[in-house]
C-alpha cells in the first residue's frame, strides 16, 4: 500500500498537489464537533475585528453601536464567503475534468478542495441562520450566489482563477493579521475563521497551480482579453459591495442607539464601503503573493490597465 501510494505521489506532475492532499487530511475538521461545539455566537463581543470593519474610525459611534456595526459586517462577511464559494466550487469541479483520466493525485486534490468548499457553504448557511435568530428583522444579503456565479463563470478561466486566488490569499491574511490577534472578537466567530483558514491555506496553493497552468495555455491575445475579464470581475465585485454596504448601513441605522446628522450618515456610508473594498478587493490586490503571481504573468502595460481600473476603488 505504502509503495503504491508513494508511486502515485511520484507520478503527479507537481508534488504540491500531493502535499495539499496530505495537509488537508491532517487539518480535516467537522462543523459541529470542532467549530460549533454546541455554542452560540456571543453578542457581547465584536464579530469582525477592527482591522477589517474599521468601526473605530467612526469616532462619533458609542461602544455598543461600534459593536453592532461589527456584528452586521461580520454577518455579511460570512455570507460573502458562502457567495464566492458557489462559483469557486463550480470552477474547481470544471477544472477537475482535465484530470479525470491521467493525474489522479491532482484530481484527488481538486475533489478535496470541492468537498471543503461545500462544507464551508453549509457552515456559512448555518451561521446566517444562527445570527439571524438573534438579530432583529430587516437584515438583507443582497446578491444571489447562483446569479453571481453565472456571471463569473461566463468569464475566462484565467480571470476566474485570478479572482479566486486573490480571495483565498486575502482570507488567510485576514485571519492571521486581524481576526486571530483581536481579543474583542466573539470566540465562536474567531473559531469559524480559524478552521476556515486551515483549508484556505491549501486552496490558495491549488489556485496558484491551476492559474499558472491555465496561463501557460493562453496566447498573448487570449491573455490580454483575460485581463479585461479580470477587470470586469473586480468591477462586478465592487458593484455588489456598493449595494451591500448601502443595505448594511440602512439596517444599522434602524438598530443603532445613536441618532446621526446628515454628515455622520454620509461618513457611515463612506466608511462601510471603504471597509468592504478593503476586505474584498484591496487586501487581496495588495497581497504580495498575488502581486508576484499576477505581475509574473502579464505585461507592464496590462499591469497599468489593472492599476488604472483599481484607482477609483482605492479612492
Ligand atoms: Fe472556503
Ligand atoms: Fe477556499
Amino acid at each position: 500500500m505504502q509503495t503504491e501510494a508513494h508511486t502515485l505521489i511520484e507520478s503527479t506532475t507537481d508534488r504540491r498537489y500531493a502535499r495539499c492532499i496530505e495537509n488537508s487530511r491532517r487539518v480535516r475538521w467537522d462543523v459541529d464537533r470542532d467549530v460549533f461545539r454546541g455554542r452560540e455566537f456571543d453578542f457581547t463581543g465584536h464579530f469582525l475585528p477592527d482591522g477589517l470593519s474599521m468601526v473605530s474610525r467612526l469616532e462619533f459611534l458609542g461602544a455598543s453601536d461600534r459593536r453592532l456595526l461589527s456584528q452586521i459586517q461580520g454577518r455579511t462577511y460570512a455570507n460573502v464567503f458562502g457567495l464566492v464559494e458557489r462559483f469557486i466550487n463550480a470552477k474547481v469541479l470544471e477544472l477537475s475534468r482535465g484530470y479525470w483520466l491521467g493525474d489522479q493525485v491532482a484530481l484527488e486534490a481538486l475533489v478535496g478542495f470541492s468537498q471543503e468548499e461545500l462544507k464551508h457553504q453549509e457552515m456559512f448557511r448555518r451561521i446566517e441562520k444562527m445570527i439571524g435568530e438573534k438579530m432583529p428583522e430587516g437584515y438583507a444579503f443582497v446578491p444571489n450566489p447562483d446569479e453571481v456565479a453565472s456571471v463569473v463563470l461566463g468569464k475566462s478561466t484565467w480571470a476566474v482563477l485570478a479572482l479566486t486566488c486573490h480571495i483565498e490569499l486575502f482570507v488567510q491574511a485576514h485571519y492571521l493579521e486581524s481576526i486571530q490577534p483581536d481579543a474583542s472578537v466573539s470566540p465562536l466567530y474567531k473559531d469559524v475563521f480559524l478552521f476556515h483558514w486551515k483549508d484556505e491555506s491549501q486552496h490558495a496553493i491549488l489556485d496558484e497551480l491551476e492559474w499558472t497552468r491555465e496561463d501557460r495555455t493562453l496566447t498573448p491575445a487570449e491573455r490580454d482579453s483575460a485581463v479585461d475579464d479580470f477587470i470586469a470581475l473586480v468591477g462586478a465585485v465592487d458593484g455588489i459591495l456598493q449595494a451591500q454596504a448601502a443595505a448594511d448601513v440602512s439596517y444599522f441605522r434602524k438598530l443603532a442607539e445613536g441618532s446621526f446628522d446628515a454628515g455622520q450618515v454620509a461618513q457611515l456610508a463612506d466608511q462601510v464601503l471603504r471597509a468592504y473594498r478593503w476586505q474584498y478587493i484591496l487586501s487581496g490586490a495588495q497581497h504580495p503573493r498575488f502581486l508576484k503571481l499576477l505581475t509574473g504573468m502579464i505585461t507592464p502595460a496590462q499591469v497599468e490597465r489593472v492599476t488604472k481600473a483599481l484607482a477609483p476603488i482605492v479612492g
